[in-house]
């Protein structure tokens, strides 16, 4: 026997446990190297015999195969499954592993949100189709057929009176003609239209509209209501005012802002929406009688609402679904 028998033998034998398929196979393996007449054995009988000079290194030769191939007998009977005599072993004390759930988007989070506010102050909530007819988008809401905003350019049409709704206050219309006084009701929805994107636009967003009519309804009330719902919303201590502005559904008229601070501590208004006084001409549109009743309606972009609340700095964060910042709310 020599160096290259001993390193020959080891090869061999750790092949030959790294190749085993079964428990049996691998204790057959060990019997015949590392067992009581195994061929480890016979190394180290051998050692005896060899002379004194040569003892040290082929010691160490013989110590090396012995530790490798009990270690190569571990480590694969280590992968090797015990024995199951009752069926699979299942320990129950383990604490369990959760598993990663979902959760709503924050813009379904924040229309809740706002649901609820609004469900406090006697509001229920009113729905409509994003595909809309002229009527309910502009003309009954007293949107004559030269104005602006009808332009086929700035509005998704897929027709000549078919269209993607570009505002919720259709569905002020859709309630007014199917129900009577008194109204009182919100509107969260998508609206489109057709702005090129980027930080702040995209072609889809949310609105949630509101309106309330009855007899002897002002704008004192509107006022109030807005108020409310702010403070509701972002924090008591938010500073809001009306900007006088104007909308064909609504006379007087006014645009939302609320105070932003900076971080570098000066302060900006930022607008939310708009609101005002029903037209008379809209609640005659719907055949309701304008000398008995008022109202006021309102109308809030929620992605910028959002936005504000949480710092965000690009709307198109919402829509692009990754989880790494969904999951953040
Ligand atoms: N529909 C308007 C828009 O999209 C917002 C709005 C303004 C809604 C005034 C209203 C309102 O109900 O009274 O810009």
């Amino acid at each position: 026997m020599n160096l290259d028998d001993i390193r020959a033998l080891k090869d061999k034998a750790l092949a030959q446990f790294r190749q085993a398929a079964t428990a049996g196979e691998l204790e057959q393996l060990r019997i015949v190297y590392l067992g009581a007449k195994g061929k480890v054995k016979d190394v180290f009988t051998w050692l005896k015999d060899v002379p004194r000079e040569a003892k040290r290194e082929f010691g160490a030769m013989a110590n090396e195969l012995k530790n490798a191939l009990q270690e190569a007998f571990d480590a694969k009977a280590a992968t090797m499954a015990a024995p199951r005599k009752h069926g699979p072993v299942v320990d129950v004390t383990l604490p369990g592993v959760a598993p990663r759930v979902g959760h709503e988007h924050l813009l379904t989070q924040t229309v809740n949100e706002i649901c609820e506010i609004f469900a406090r102050m006697g509001y229920t909530v009113a729905q409509g189709p994003e595909v809309e007819d002229e009527r309910h988008n502009f003309e009954a809401l007293n949107i004559p057929p030269s104005h602006p905003a009808r332009d086929v350019l700035d509005n998704f049409y897929i027709n000549d009176d078919v269209m993607l709704r570009s505002q919720t206050s259709t569905v002020q219309i859709r309630t007014m003609e199917h129900q009577r006084p008194p109204v009182r009701i919100i509107a969260p929805g998508r609206v489109y239209r057709p702005d090129t994107v980027d930080a702040t636009h995209f072609y889809m967003f949310h609105q949630v509209e509101g309106l309330y009519v009855d007899e002897g309804v002002t704008m004192a009330d509107l006022k109030t209501t807005i108020d409310q719902f702010v403070r509701a919303y972002f924090g008591p201590e938010i500073q809001s005012r009306f900007r006088p502005s104007f909308f064909p559904f609504t006379e007087p008229s006014a645009e939302i802002d609320i105070l932003f601070h900076n971080a570098d501590g000066t302060t900006r208004w930022i607008e939310l929406g708009g609101c005002g006084m029903v037209d008379p001409n809209v609640l005659e549109a719907v055949g309701y009688d304008s000398e008995r009743y008022t109202g006021f309606a309102f109308g809030m972009g929620i992605e910028r609402m959002v936005m504000r609340k949480h710092g965000l700095t690009d709307i198109r964060q919402l829509f692009e679904g990754d989880v790494r910042f969904l999951h953040q709310f």
